[in-house]
């Protein structure tokens, strides 16, 4: 059985009083921490134990992000400067209808790759409308912590070529959760994932929410409100608010992740309370498509589920949890004042509220005996970083300050995915150049 032993200078837990711990090290027993003890010189020979001397890094929480679309990766830079529905009709949507087999597995390859890099641990994706299953194997061959489902579009005026019958729909979805919920030793769950309310029509939303009854735990993650063109179209097909309308079928519940919900009318607010659903806060892509800023304060006052995500590399051009996290509290504060998203809050939102938002939060989200190893080592040591730091400045440290650079290893379930910076996994010269050469035969395919 594997038995680790890693010390640090300081470990930032997020636990329920956010306590950091000074020169104190972790036991790790096969994929589960089983101490959090102080500093010992005995316990760097203890038997048959590997002991880490990490002592002048930091140890905190894998990241959690709550809305990606691996997908996506491959598509970085090709759809920049316009707002949604343009994004979605000029570029996402023929280039997702372009993917065969190996180009999604090399998406979904990038997409986990730079994830893991920048200290991603447990990710939601949306999937994609064909060769699904391609993203299932490469999330399990990483060994990531991930919810994932096919996207599911049975109408599609934006793109009429890229969507599928709803009968079909509703049956292959079916056959890929037999199979992938609970998959890679329970790494993987479903989340299902019907794509938005203007790609969906009323029979697959309800048909979907009852499916779930047969896969406890899965989630239901789609799209809401994020864009005023889309909500006026929801409004002339449902004579109702994105919200308004998922109540009004009963697909809202404490299992349901909804991205961005930016433009809510009070009502919409207090259906998301009423519902105990979740929001998937996208600072970065909400800035990008110019789709608007959502009240994250008043959603954290009303007691509402929020976390975060990078959502897909062409509406960002990152996927890099530390830009979300610094974005989510610098765009609120000249709405609500300095003290409004502060460190504390943001770093919490992108690790345990992540993990509550998934319903994982007895698994991972802090760091806790009990818990699975889902481990970050930071490197703090740098002269771009504040110089002197007390408990606070640490998460400004990370949130305000902090990049992708100070991930020095990211440990999954007890294994490491990156190592003083390098991935254990991938070769990233491999990765760039099967990278273009798919990407380069998708827009042949895509103009073709
Ligand atoms: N709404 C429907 N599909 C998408 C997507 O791929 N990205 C974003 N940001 N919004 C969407
Ligand atoms: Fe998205």
């Amino acid at each position: 059985m594997k038995n680790l032993i890693i010390r640090a200078k300081e470990i930032v837990t997020a636990d329920s009083v956010n306590t950091i711990y000074k020169d104190h090290c972790v036991r790790i027993q096969e994929n589960k921490i089983t101490d959090i003890l102080p500093f010992n010189i005995s316990l760097t020979t203890a038997p048959n134990t590997e002991f880490i001397d990490a002592s002048d890094k930091t140890l905190i929480p894998g990241f959690v992000q709550t809305h990606i679309h691996l997908c996506q990766t491959l598509f970085r830079g090709l759809a920049d400067d316009v707002q949604l529905l343009d994004w979605l009709q000029l570029y996402i949507f023929p280039y997702e209808n372009a993917h065969d087999k190996n180009s999604l597995r090399t998406s979904a390859r990038l997409g986990i790759n730079e994830l893991l890099l920048g200290g991603t641990t447990t990710l939601l994706d949306m999937g994609t409308l064909n060769h699904q299953e391609v993203i299932f194997e490469e999330l399990a061959n990483s060994g990531i912590r991930a919810f994932a489902g096919k996207c599911m579009i049975d109408i599609n005026t934006l793109f009429p070529s890229f969507k599928a019958d709803t009968q079909n729909e509703l049956s292959t979805t079916y056959e890929l959760a037999k199979e992938f919920h609970g998959y890679n030793n329970g790494m993987i769950h479903y989340g299902f994932a019907p794509r938005f309310v203007l790609s969906c029509s009323e029979k697959l939303l309800k048909e979907t929410k009852s499916m779930m009854q047969d896969f406890p735990k899965s989630l239901f993650h789609t799209h809401s409100s994020e864009n005023k063109d889309e909500i006026r179209v929801v409004r002339e097909m449902h004579n109702k608010d994105n919200i308004e309308y998922f109540d009004h079928i009963n697909v809202l519940d404490d299992h349901t992740v909804l991205a961005h919900c930016i433009h809510l009318n009070e009502n919409e607010i207090r259906l998301m309370k009423k519902n105990n659903s979740r929001v998937s806060h996208c600072p970065s892509s909400n800035l990008k498509l110019a789709s608007g800023y959502a009240n994250i304060p008043r959603y954290l006052k009303e007691n509402i589920s929020v976390s975060l995500g990078a959502d897909g590399a062409p509406c960002n051009n990152q996927l890099n949890i530390f830009t979300e996290m610094r974005l989510a509290s610098l765009i609120q504060k000249p709405f609500h004042g300095p003290e409004i998203m502060d460190a504390i809050t943001v770093f919490r939102l992108a690790t345990i509220d992540g993990a509550k938002a998934l319903h994982i939060d007895d698994q991972v989200g802090s760091i806790e005996v009990g818990k699975k190893a889902d481990l970050l080592l930071l490197d703090l040591n740098k002269p771009t970083l504040p110089l002197n730091r007390n408990d606070i400045s640490l998460y400004s440290t990370i949130v305000y300050s902090g990049d992708k650079t100070i991930v020095d290893s990211v440990m999954v379930n007890g294994e490491w995915k990156v190592r003083n910076g390098n991935s254990v996994l991938y070769s990233q010269s491999e990765l760039q150049a099967q990278g273009k050469e798919e990407l380069d035969k998708l827009l042949k395919r895509a103009v073709g």
